[in-house]
């Protein structure tokens, strides 16, 4: 591993690498230098989940470079209020070895970091981050490499969802045909919404689509210092983002809780995500977007009940299961979610289901 830091522009010479086992997606290490006090981070990413990592880090570089530009104009520390992508010897933003991919950051040390957001507080400082990292790059012009396609596409997840029904290569469907109806009847105004961003109503922004507050670094005062993990970062609506926030921050039960009367929207923490939000996002969002927040809330949990049941009636192939009805339990558990998004956000639209 040593051997593969040394691949890297480093401020001197490699001395040691050590796993750092924070993060669910890539292997990420810390490399300490023998002769500086500098530290970075060393990853292999996952190739599984990332096909196409050079256009990862292409955009990773354009955006950070945009960040860092926006940060030095506001008297701010580039070096520490963004990542720093740090290229291999070859000029390359990777290394890459039999298949698998490395890449470098710098270490922003001094920091502070949360597993979850369990608290009002702590959901506001995330609104607050995501806000902030969005309307830094509200003007960025760059090119962005589509590296998740088809990602919150609600007109594509249906043709996969029409074709997996009609073929029900499980045998799963009929057992849950009161799902698939939860589904059907939400079908059209999940449509409509994503017609106005297929119109250009809802514009297309930068958006980070990873948004949990371990991907956030704070200072020693609980101020957001950087936003990380920038390898889902896409041009996509800034909806999607503040959506995906309120189905993770504010379930008060699991993702995939056994028990969905544990499962609900706590409107504290959407009310305090929401606060945060818009106290950085405020000021270039237009009043469509505006308007659509409370419903992407709806939109994401939906796109993932769906998702889940989808998966379940084509024989669990795309996510991890841990017991065989894993994926019908995850549904459940969206669903009275999603149900309690509508009844407290949606009161008057008729969804409300006991
Ligand atoms: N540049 C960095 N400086 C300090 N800590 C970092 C840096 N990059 C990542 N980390 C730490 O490593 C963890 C995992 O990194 P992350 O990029 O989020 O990987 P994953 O995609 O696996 O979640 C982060 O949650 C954070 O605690
Ligand atoms: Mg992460």
């Amino acid at each position: 591993m040593v051997e593969i830091a040394g691949q890297f522009c480093l401020e001197g010479r490699p001395s040691e690498v050590k796993a750092l086992g924070d993060g669910f997606i890539n292997d990420t290490y810390t490399v300490l230098l023998a002769d500086s006090p500098v530290k970075y981070i060393l990853q292999r990413k996952n190739t599984v989940i990332f096909k196409d990592i050079p256009g990862m880090m292409s955009n990773i570089k354009a955006v950070t470079e945009h960040l860092k530009r926006k940060i030095a104009a506001a008297g701010g520390d580039p070096m520490r209020e963004s990542l720093t992508v740090v290229p291999a010897k070859d000029g390359r933003l990777y290394y890459e070895s039999d298949g698998e991919y490395w890449c470098i950051t710098v270490f922003i040390d001094n920091s502070v970091s949360y597993d979850k957001a369990d608290s009002e507080l702590l959901a506001e400082c995330g609104g607050r981050g995501i806000g902030r990292f969005q309307a830094m790059l509200a003007d960025f012009d760059g090119e962005l490499v589509d590296t998740l396609p088809g990602f919150h596409n609600i007109r594509y997840r249906f043709g996969q969802w029409d074709k997996t029904l009609a073929e029900d290569p499980a045998g799963r469907a009929a057992d849950v045909r009161d799902l698939i109806g939860e589904i059907e009847s939400r079908r059209s105004e999940m449509l409509d919404f994503f017609k106005l961003i297929e119109d250009g109503h809802i514009p297309l922004r930068v958006t980070h689509n990873d948004t949990k507050i371990a991907n956030m670094l704070f200072d020693r005062s609980g101020n957001v210092l950087c936003v990380l993990d920038l390898d889902t970062v896409l041009r996509a609506p800034c909806l999607y983002d503040f959506g995906d926030s309120i189905r993770s921050y504010a379930n008060t039960g699991a993702e995939d809780d056994p028990n969905p009367d544990r499962v609900s929207m706590s409107r504290g923490m959407y009310e305090a995500f929401l606060r945060g939000y818009l106290s950085e996002a405020g000021d270039f969002l237009t009043d469509t977007e505006r308007e659509w927040l409370p419903f992407s809330a709806r939109y994401i949990t939906y796109e993932q009940v769906l998702r889940f049941l989808m998966d379940y009636i084509d024989g669990d192939r795309y996510y991890k299961v841990k017991y065989p009805e894993h994926n019908l339990v995850r549904t459940r558990a969206q669903l009275r979610l999603l149900r309690s998004i509508e009844h407290q956000l949606f009161p008057y639209n008729g969804h409300y289901v006991k």
